[in-house]
């Protein structure tokens, strides 16, 4: 039989995963291990099983869903992607990689073949940093690249530790046992959308992805002096806000002077306290994200950011303080993913553009711990992380279809 990807039921179970929002349609938002997040994972869970999947999830709340290979002692080969949304999302940004890797496995079956290597769909937990600052919690965790420790320093908004929260969740077991035993992966690969404008501008279908860039980020908090709107007079004031908004703007600058179109630079948070139409801005909270596809020259362009804040702390009087959340290496496909995933473009008679990932993804991170390769889809204009986000049926099936052929040849 040939393989062939059910497009319909695709769309439709992309479109399903979509109603567990907590935004108005077509936005999407879907924090990690809120109710409606736990919903959307039990919903996933039943199409695995109902696919034949063996599901387990780890005290991170990673779950796999397993096609079991005639070698039951091989190393897997795993696909995947995650399902939490950034407030105001769309509904394809990790849910193609999640969904059609699923239907790979499902179109996979239907043609009985029969993989010696299992197959493993991974879902990772919070690849997005909404809740507890740093992106990629699952997948860090899993490769081993965030201690246990580590990882329970941290706390969402409200000040809850991981551990309280996925033990609310129902999730059992330490953080110690996440990581991932050496050589479990004989490979892995990712489906996304591309999140930029290559592919569609190019009219190129498919993306190999053959790097992905280095990113950073950091909490920034600007402290001066509250005071009355009216009463304090211009020469008098410490506005953390103006000191921030000259910040926010030196940061810009540290990208656009970098020397490349690589670096990008971004405050996408900016708390201000305490927030009245009559009151000098007394703290000012960022968040600032900074990545380059060249680990160096993004660390000079946070440098250049840092020494701008030094002086601008200096001239307005205010007391800026950074504190550094992630600054993470870039990674390398492996040869192999890429040219497994090449091969199946080649057999199918569809072009392909070798090109590098400028968003960040788990397979980042599962670069440090299986030989790893992401496959993209074009997105409409590059919209991501916005409710207008959007892939083409054909593009999604098609990207579906590329990932089944390529975890047919990597499991054999
Ligand atoms: C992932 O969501 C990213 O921000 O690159
Ligand atoms: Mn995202
Ligand atoms: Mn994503």
């Amino acid at each position: 039989m040939t393989l062939e990807v059910d497009r319909e039921r695709l769309l439709s179970e992309i479109e399903a995963l979509a109603s567990y929002s907590d935004a108005e349609a077509p936005a999407v938002t879907r924090i990690v291990f809120t109710p409606t997040d736990l919903k959307a994972r039990a919903w996933l869970e039943t199409q695995c099983k109902e696919a034949g999947l063996a599901v387990r999830q780890d005290a991170a709340g990673n779950t796999f869903a397993r096609w079991a290979g005639s070698d039951a002692d091989a190393p897997a080969v795993g696909t995947g992607s995650h399902i939490d949304a950034i407030p105001n999302a769309g509904k394809y940004d990790g849910v193609v990689g999640t969904l059609g890797g699923l239907e790979a496995i499902r179109a996979l079956q239907r043609t009985g073949f029969r993989p010696r290597c299992s197959v493993e769909l991974l879902v990772f937990t919070a690849e997005e940093p909404t809740r507890f600052g740093i992106g990629c919690l699952g997948s860090r965790l899993l490769s081993g690249s965030l201690p246990a420790e580590a990882a329970r320093r941290l706390a969402d908004g409200e000040g809850k530790s991981i551990d309280e929260v996925r033990l609310r969740a129902g999730l059992r077991g330490e953080l110690e046992e996440v990581k991932l035993p050496e050589g479990y992966y004989k490979a892995f690969v990712e489906l996304h959308i591309e999140q930029g404008p290559v592919l569609e501008r190019q009219g190129i279908p498919l993306g190999v992805v053959t790097s992905i860039a280095a990113p950073a980020s950091l909490r920034v908090s600007v402290e001066g002096a509250g005071g009355h709107a009216g009463g304090v007079l211009m020469p008098d004031r410490r506005d953390a806000l103006c000191a921030a908004a000259e910040l926010i703007l030196a940061i810009e600058n540290a990208a656009l002077t970098s020397g490349a179109s690589d670096t990008v630079a971004t405050v996408g948070i900016c708390e201000v306290f305490p927030g009245a139409v009559n009151s000098i801005p007394s703290q000012v909270r960022l968040s600032v994200d900074v990545r380059d596809t060249d680990l160096r020259r993004r660390d000079a362009a946070m440098k250049a950011a840092e020494n701008a804040g030094r002086a601008i702390s200096a001239k307005r009087q205010v007391a800026i303080r950074t504190t550094l959340l992630n600054a993470d290496p870039p990674a390398d496909c492996a040869p192999a993913v890429v040219e497994a995933l090449s091969q199946s473009c080649k057999k199918h008679d569809e072009k392909f553009l070798p090109m590098v990932s400028r968003a960040y993804h788990d397979a980042l991170f599962m670069a440090r711990i299986a030989p790893t390769g992401m496959l993209f889809i074009p997105c409409r204009k590059g919209y991501s992380h916005r409710p207008d986000e959007y892939a083409s049926p054909e593009d999604i099936a098609r990207g579906a279809l590329m990932l089944a052929e390529t975890l047919a040849a990597l499991s054999k």
